[in-house]
């Protein structure tokens, strides 16, 4: 892709928006250019201020609103421009969703080029707020003041901030009182570590200097039993100072279930090859979906809004009932692709004689085992196993496993590798569903499977209100008749 240049002299322009980017961008047209700016809604009228452009685009920021979209309204979060975190708190959530569809069906379009028989509407969430289960804060010596706070002449804090990282700096931290997507007791106890450990002279960390104590503080929470997990980074082995806040936050705070630190001495922030070590509580939360319930551990991936993941994993449920041959009640062979901690593959599990997962993270697939175990389900009808997609998925394992009726796939962001797509292809299972957090790249391994697949079905589905990701799930039926490329 051509580089995106700044513009040696920034101009003024007035702009209609029109739509909505993935990115969570505005989009206008200036000439015969799209223009992308940050901080606008659909259907304002600004002025933008323009200031680097590509072959096929400018970018610009909102200098001046001069009519105010209907669909906007007053963001509920005091750190909304600063944050980068909710890019559409200041959209009404009808409006989020709908270009979050919108986003949906046109990358299916135009990367996509396939044509569904069924679009259903978005399952939007009810919950807006409060909604997400787990958060991480960072410590730092440096601050990040918006423009309204330097023009105010309030002091930076000497000690440092606990919040997130201002976006595009790796060592500035934006202070945050109140995260509006956590729960509220989350907020209080962030508020109260930063207090205390001021207090107890307990240094923030300074990213450039590799200096003081306190790294990152991290939350994780299960709304179905109301356990609630702190996880404290810190770079020294001090467990006196550690013990000192964890018996703080426990005679305060009765809420907090799961006390866990860990000590990275490394350079960088990446903490998740080092030793987990519990204080207090189980090691791992317990979350329900649907009849089911899963182990959380403080490290492993789990769905972020387990509200909207009953939702998604039931939509799942309901492609996988329109798969099932007249007469039956069960598939036979069943492959869950990228499934993590099995969560799909047991949702799932009555409709199938036999569940195969695959899974980069052995941690994970330790979980998915775990997960059979406290649902009482039979081992023997599950497999997993854990490694890359594209070495894993390969005719000794089909041959060992059996022949799939149906293939679910939930890779991440990246989408599939085409070695997989191409293995797919191969294996040419009657039915395919796909969940994707990023309808971009879905589309994109769509188009590869176009010559051999009819789209049934495509289900987007509101994970994450306020920001611009959306969930999408289709549903695939290989057509009667299959072109076999030998090569694959
Ligand atoms: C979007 S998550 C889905 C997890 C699970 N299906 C769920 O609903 O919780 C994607 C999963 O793919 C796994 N993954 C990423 N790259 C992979 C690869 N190359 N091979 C196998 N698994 C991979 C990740 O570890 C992660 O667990």
């Amino acid at each position: 892709m051509a580089r995106i240049r700044k513009i040696k002299k920034p101009f003024q322009v007035e702009l209609e928006l029109h739509d909505a980017a993935s990115d969570g961008r505005a989009v206008g047209r200036h000439d015969d250019k799209v223009v992308f700016v940050e901080g606008g809604v659909p259907g304002d009228l600004v002025e933008a201020k323009v200031y680097a452009k590509q072959k096929k685009f400018l970018v610009g920021s909102m200098e001046n609103l001069i009519r105010p979209s209907e669909d906007r309204v007053d963001p509920q979060c005091e750190h909304f421009k600063a944050c980068g975190g909710c890019k559409w708190q200041h959209m009404a959530y009808p409006a989020q969703i709908k270009y979050k569809e919108a986003q949906v069906l046109a990358a299916l379009k135009r990367i996509g080029k396939i044509e569904s028989q069924e679009y259903l509407p978005i399952l939007g969430s009810n919950e807006i707020f409060n909604y997400r289960n787990k958060v991480e804060f960072s410590f730092s010596r440096s601050v990040w003041f918006t423009k309204e706070e330097l023009d105010s002449g309030k002091p930076f804090p000497p000690e440092g901030a606990l919040g997130f990282h201002a976006p595009g700096f790796f060592d500035k931290v934006l202070p945050i009182d109140e995260c509006h997507l956590t729960l509220p007791i989350i907020n209080e106890v962030r508020n109260e570590i930063e207090r205390y450990s001021i207090e107890k002279e307990y240094a923030f960390y300074n990213i450039r200097e590799h200096t003081g104590f306190l790294r990152t503080l991290g939350f994780r929470n299960s709304l179905s039993r109301s356990e609630l997990m702190i996880i404290l980074v810190v770079a020294q082995d001090d467990p006196e100072k550690v013990e000192d806040i964890f018996f703080h936050l426990e005679k305060k705070y009765p809420q907090i279930t799961h006390f866990v630190w860990v000590v990275n001495q490394k350079l960088n922030s990446v903490y998740s090859d080092q030793e987990v070590r519990f204080w207090k509580g189980e090691e791992y939360l317990t979350e329900s979906l649907g009849k089911y319930d899963f182990r959380v551990r403080p490290l492993s991936f789990f769905q972020t809004n387990p509200k909207q993941a009953s939702e998604l994993y039931g939509v799942v449920e309901k492609y996988l009932k329109r798969c099932l041959p007249e007469g039956y009640n069960k598939l036979g062979t069943v492959y869950d692709l990228y499934s993590g901690t099995g969560s799909i593959g047991i949702f799932i599990s009555d409709y199938a004689e036999k569940v195969v997962g695959i899974e980069y993270v052995q941690s994970a697939v330790d979980d998915a085992w775990e997960n059979v175990k406290l649902n009482g389900l039979d081992k023997d009808q599950f497999s997993f196993y854990a490694g890359d997609m594209k070495e894993i998925l390969n005719d000794e394992l089909v041959q060992k496993e059996g022949q799939p009726d149906l293939i679910i796939a939930d890779p991440p962001r990246q989408g599939m590798d085409p070695k997989v797509v191409k293995q797919i292809l191969k294996l040419l299972p009657k039915y395919i569903i796909y969940v994707s957090c990023k309808p971009a790249t879905q589309a994109r391994d769509l188009e590869m499977m176009g010559e051999n697949y009819e789209l049934l079905s495509v289900q987007p589905v509101d994970m994450f209100p306020h920001t611009a990701h959306v969930e999408n799930v289709v549903l695939l039926e290989r057509k009667d008749e299959v072109i076999v490329n030998e090569e694959a």
